[in-house]
């Protein structure tokens, strides 16, 4: 894989850009993604029988400690230069929006300041029936744990199928994706929307649109550069074509 000097240049020139992660840009860290075959959680799970609220309200146990065991899987594991890399970019593009579809907090890991997180964040939890945060609650040995306020049940803080996105991370995220001269879009099928149609509005917008997967995506022939590889592995290589430090 290599990456074309002409690429390199409109990054390194570039005053606005946005990107886009999705699963693929943990699985260098050992968290599974989603729709890859064998390995993504969807070849061994049903998402209506986990993520969904009808599925909560039917089986609230089993998905609570689904949850709890994705949320154990993400803090045994570590950022990966994917990660570090973004966090670096943030630092020397004058105007760099991070938005991610990921819960796992790995960006913030790794240094990433602001990140608008589309899907939520495992490790937040919120009350179902107040859709509130809660931070605290008595743990009485039940599965879920209770609201400390209303008594209802608690959930994790992530968006699930049939579910309204947060209005504020959304519209920052569309705002961003109009406005900037680049867009990359790395480790994401591209598959489910609104979030798939952040890099359609930003080539509208005139943006060039930069893809990192090692697989091809619906959006692969939309975009102007395709790097086939590893997010670790095309972002490190970037980094350093760009001269911009690396541990
Ligand atoms: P997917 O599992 O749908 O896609 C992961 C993508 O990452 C695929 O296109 C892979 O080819 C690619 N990939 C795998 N390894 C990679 C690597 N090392 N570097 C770069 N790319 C790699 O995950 P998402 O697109 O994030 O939503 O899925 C979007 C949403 O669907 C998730 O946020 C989640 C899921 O259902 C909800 O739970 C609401």
């Amino acid at each position: 894989m290599s990456i074309p000097d002409a690429l390199v240049e409109q990054v390194r020139k570039a005053g606005r850009v946005t990107v886009l992660t999705g699963a693929g840009v943990s699985a260098e860290s050992g968290v599974p993604t989603f729709r890859d075959a064998q390995t993504g959680l969807w070849a061994n799970f049903k998402p209506e029988d986990l993520a969904t609220p009808r599925a909560f309200l039917k089986h609230p146990k089993l998905v609570w400690d689904w949850y709890a065991w994705r949320r154990q899987l993400v803090a045994d594991v570590q950022p990966n230069p994917a990660h570090f890399a973004l966090a670096e970019f943030a630092r020397r593009i004058p105007r760099f929006t991070l938005i991610t579809q990921n819960v796992d907090g790995l960006h913030q890991r790794a240094g990433s300041g602001e990140v608008i997180e589309l899907h939520g964040n495992l490790q937040r939890t919120k009350c179902f029936d107040e859709n509130l945060p809660v931070e605290k609650w008595t743990d009485t040995g039940e599965v879920p744990p209770h609201c400390p306020r209303c008594g209802g049940l608690l959930r994790p803080d992530v968006v699930w199928f049939e579910e309204a996105m947060p209005e504020a991370e959304t519209a920052a995220a569309f705002a961003a994706s109009r406005d900037c001269d680049m867009f990359l879009c790395i480790g994401t099928s591209a598959l489910v929307y609104p979030a798939a149609a952040l890099p359609i509005e930003a080539v509208k917008s005139g943006a060039t649109l930069v893809e990192i997967n090692p697989s091809v995506t619906p959006l692969s022939s939309e975009a102007d550069f395709v790097l086939r590889g590893p997010a670790g592995v095309v972002l490190v290589k970037l980094r350093e074509l760009l001269g911009w430090g690396g541990d």
